[in-house]
């Protein structure tokens, strides 16, 4: 099997565990996964960048081939600095199809050896995601199984103060 690092970027504000269910998917399949915070300019993200990169390190501790990162800029030029021949994507359900398809096909426009796969997190996790979770915590509703504890504990942590 060829050694292959791949590269998971998103916004994760927060990390939740279906982010951390396609972690441990694409640490299975490549040889190391560089998971990094990526700036999205379209959103204001609640935590800040260094502590959203502290709780994904906290969070993928135990597993040994995840590095953990944060970049500004385009996301194919990060992959070519960081030699990554894959981007993995979750793909939850078909509302990420459209978007998810835009993205891959820019990014394949933009350098055609850099891949982009999608893996399925578990049905469990399909709904989810960290709008959902910040807003069901500022209701003061159960979200402790959406989230790594460390997680959970920042986040009721944060709504308190405000
Ligand atoms: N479990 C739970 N939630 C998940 C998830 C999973 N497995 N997979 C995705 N999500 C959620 C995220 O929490 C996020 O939720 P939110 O919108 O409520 O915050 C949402 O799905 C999708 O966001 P995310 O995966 O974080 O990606 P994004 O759309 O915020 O960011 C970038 C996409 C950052 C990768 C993209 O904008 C990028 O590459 N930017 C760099 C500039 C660039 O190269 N642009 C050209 C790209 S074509």
């Amino acid at each position: 099997m060829k050694k292959i690092t791949a590269i998971y970027p998103g916004t994760f504000d927060p990390i939740t565990n279906g982010h951390l269910d396609i972690i441990e998917r694409a640490c299975r399949l490549f040889e190391k996964v560089i998971v990094t915070i990526a700036v999205n300019p379209h959103k204001t993200p609640m935590f800040p960048e260094d502590e959203r990169k502290e709780m994904i390190s906290l969070t993928t501790s135990h597993l040994k081939n995840v590095e953990v990162d944060s970049y500004h800029g385009l996301l194919v030029r990060y992959a070519e600095e960081k030699r990554a021949s894959v981007i993995v994507r979750g793909l939850r359900a078909i509302s990420d199809f459209e978007y998810e398809f835009q993205m891959s096909l820019t990014n394949t426009k933009l350098n055609p050896d850099i891949t982009t796969i999608f893996l399925m997190p578990n049905e469990k996790f399909s709904y989810l995601n960290s709008s959902l979770v910040r807003e069901l915590a500022s209701y003061d509703a159960s979200i402790k199984e959406f989230l790594p504890d460390v997680v959970y504990k920042r986040l009721k942590k944060k709504l308190a103060r405000r």
